[in-house]
């Protein structure tokens, strides 16, 4: 009896080591807010679900280099600073500008990918080239976008907002729309796969960063030198050039 209480108490302790060694080896958990409905940045694989895209590469790089296991949260897009605040996740990896307005709200990282709006037509289309040239008609965007800010501010246009960035342009496909205002380099990815629509010059700058809750001062610290690092050992570079072509 007295040999088997011994043994029992020999497992249990065996149990507690290896228990507290495996939450010792185990990485911090960095979960990730993301809308992943914005190629090249973050979309999923039509087959797998898989994440994927710059940005999706980009975080987990970053979470190597501060040694944290990268978890991603597919969150719609207007829903993805109001489930920050909550704590759903810990940070945002968006493709999101750094606006004053979002600034009110979060912090960001430093900016780690300059970009800016540009016009979506029909590919026929010529009538369209510039902001100006807007003035009174419909324009598509994805809700709560700086698309959606630059269209808003535009006399008399009356403004379609969707839920998906994709939807926005479908809309120009569809001729439902004339245009479409939305990131330069999602109109690229989106324009070389359906040749019935062209975008222009960006006539916006911006710049995109990585959102994280203003308290929360340790992980924008821990972000901003693990982004630092990616970009000086080159491998910023390396995933800069799958997804945009290197030159
Ligand atoms: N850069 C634009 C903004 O910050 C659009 C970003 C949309 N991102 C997305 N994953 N749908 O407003």
């Amino acid at each position: 009896m007295r040999k088997l209480f011994s043994m029992l108490i020999l497992c249990m302790a065996l149990v507690l080591m290896i228990g507290s060694s495996a939450v010792l080896g185990a990485k911090p958990v960095l979960k990730v807010g993301t809308s992943a409905d914005f190629p090249p940045f973050e979309f999923q694989d039509e087959k797998t679900g898989a994440y994927l895209g710059f940005d999706i590469d980009l975080i987990h790089a970053i979470g190597a280099a501060a040694d944290m296991e990268v978890q991603i949260v597919n969150t719609a897009w207007d829903g993805l600073i109001p489930g920050l605040l909550t704590g759903n996740y810990d940070c945002i990896m968006s493709a999101m500008t750094i606006t004053d307005e979002r600034l009110k709200a979060v912090a960001f990282s430093d900016p780690y990918f300059s970009a800016g709006q540009v016009i979506v037509t029909q590919a026929g289309d010529s009538s369209i080239q510039t902001v100006e040239d807007l003035v009174g008609k419909k324009i598509s965007v994805q809700i709560g976008t700086t698309g959606d800010l630059a269209a808003s501010e535009i006399k008399g246009a009356t403004v379609k907002r969707f839920n998906l960035a994709p939807d926005a342009i479908q809309e120009v496909r569809n001729g439902s729309v004339p245009a479409c205002i939305i990131d330069l380099a999602v109109a690229a990815e989106i324009a070389n796969e359906y040749d019935d629509i062209k975008f222009g010059e960006p006539f916006t700058m911006e710049y995109y960063g990585i959102a994280i809750h203003k308290n929360n001062s340790e992980l924008i610290k821990k972000i901003n030198r693990a982004l630092a690092s990616v970009k000086a050992s080159g491998e910023y570079d390396t995933i800069y050039a799958h997804w945009f072509g290197g030159n």
